[in-house]
């Protein structure tokens, strides 16, 4: 799945929007990684990179629902925490060493990233939206 920012899939909120904006330029690096020649620090890099930024991403985006009142934050974190274990696991794997096995794991792992990221977006992330919208109106 080729993956590319969408002004459908802001939730209102600039500092979350940026961040999945910045996630899926990463995700789409992973997707292209190796495709033509593998290029083992940039895949590292980049994974790193990922997983960094989700980790953050997603404590930030959990204070921003319990700060506008959102009643699913608990079956929301879940679903974040399962996503960090997995991207941590296949760093750790990466980790050991590149070649060309463990690049193709990447890119089917960007692949399968793009999905998840656009559907946890659209499916899930825009239940919170209308509640970011009732707290920018001082409601
Ligand atoms: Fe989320």
């Amino acid at each position: 799945m080729s993956i590319a920012w969408d002004e459908a899939l802001a939730v209102g909120d600039p500092i979350i929007d940026s961040d999945h904006r910045r996630m899926i330029e990463l995700i789409a690096e992973l997707e292209a990684a190796g495709r033509a020649e593998i290029d083992c620090a940039g895949i590292g890099r980049t994974l790193l990179a990922l997983t960094d930024l989700c980790r953050e991403h997603f404590a930030r985006e959990e204070a921003l629902q319990r700060a506008v009142g959102f009643p699913e934050t608990e079956a929301h974190r879940t679903a974040h925490h399962m996503l960090l274990k997995r991207l941590e696991a296949v760093l750790a794997h990466y980790g050991d060493g590149c070649d060309e096995v463990r690049a193709g794991i990447v890119r089917t792992l960007g692949d399968s990233l793009a999905t998840w990221l656009v559907s946890h977006i659209v499916n899930n992330d825009m239940e919170f939206k209308p509640y970011v919208a009732m707290a920018g109106q001082g409601a």
